[in-house]
């Protein structure tokens, strides 16, 4: 695919069907993620692959959070949790990993995690594959993060969901320029 063709093209897919990446597609999508431009080479970020028998696992603990923070969740609310992360064959946790550093603010280790997380949704798009980065109130839930294993100075910043996508949405017209001045 052509460089320009991605960049101005590429959408997200919410629909996402199996079978997951392959092992040689989550490699390439890890060596874009750790191509992301890093002020001080820091690589402020880290991941998880998370298909199969985990996607399972991460809905009970989606549950659990969420029943913890609210006990009387009907049933309805119960089930959408619980099968959130089935949404797709597989899900790469994107996770800024923050360092002191006398020069790098940890905003921009954070921004750097972030164009990590775009990498791989660029480099899904790029191998025919459909990606959908998801944040919501699961991101940030401290009983989801502790099952995670996310440590005090890291941050989840975002569920990229992937799979093979059916149909590829055209990218919406947009003209760049209104969001653009000339300054001098
Ligand atoms: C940090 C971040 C968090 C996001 N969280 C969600 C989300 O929870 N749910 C959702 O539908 N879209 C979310 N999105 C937006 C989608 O990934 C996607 O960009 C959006 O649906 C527009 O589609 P497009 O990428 O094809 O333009 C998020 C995007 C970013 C950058």
């Amino acid at each position: 695919m052509d460089a320009l063709e991605l960049l101005t093209q590429r959408t997200s897919t919410p629909a996402l069907r199996a079978p997951a990446p392959s092992a040689e597609q989550v490699q390439v999508m890890l060596d874009a993620a750790c191509r992301a431009p890093d002020h001080g080479l820091l690589r402020p970020y880290r991941f998880l692959v998370i298909e199969g028998e985990g996607l399972l696992k991460l809905g009970e603990l989606f549950l659990a959070a969420g029943l913890k923070k609210d006990p009387d969740l009907d049933e309805t609310a119960q089930k959408k949790l619980r099968n959130m992360p089935l949404r797709a064959p597989m899900i790469i946790v994107a996770i800024a990993v923050k360092q002191e550093h006398p020069k790098v603010p940890e905003v921009e280790q954070v921004i750097t995690a972030g164009c990590a997380a775009h990498a791989i949704v660029q480099s899904a798009f790029a191998q025919n594959l459909g990606a959908m980065w998801r944040t919501g109130a699961m991101t940030h839930n401290p009983d989801v993060r502790e099952g995670l294993n996310i440590a005090e100075n890291e941050e989840i910043v975002g569920f990229v969901y992937l799979g093979q996508s059916l149909k590829v949405r055209a990218a919406p017209e947009f003209d760049a320029s209104t969001l653009t001045q000339s300054w001098r």
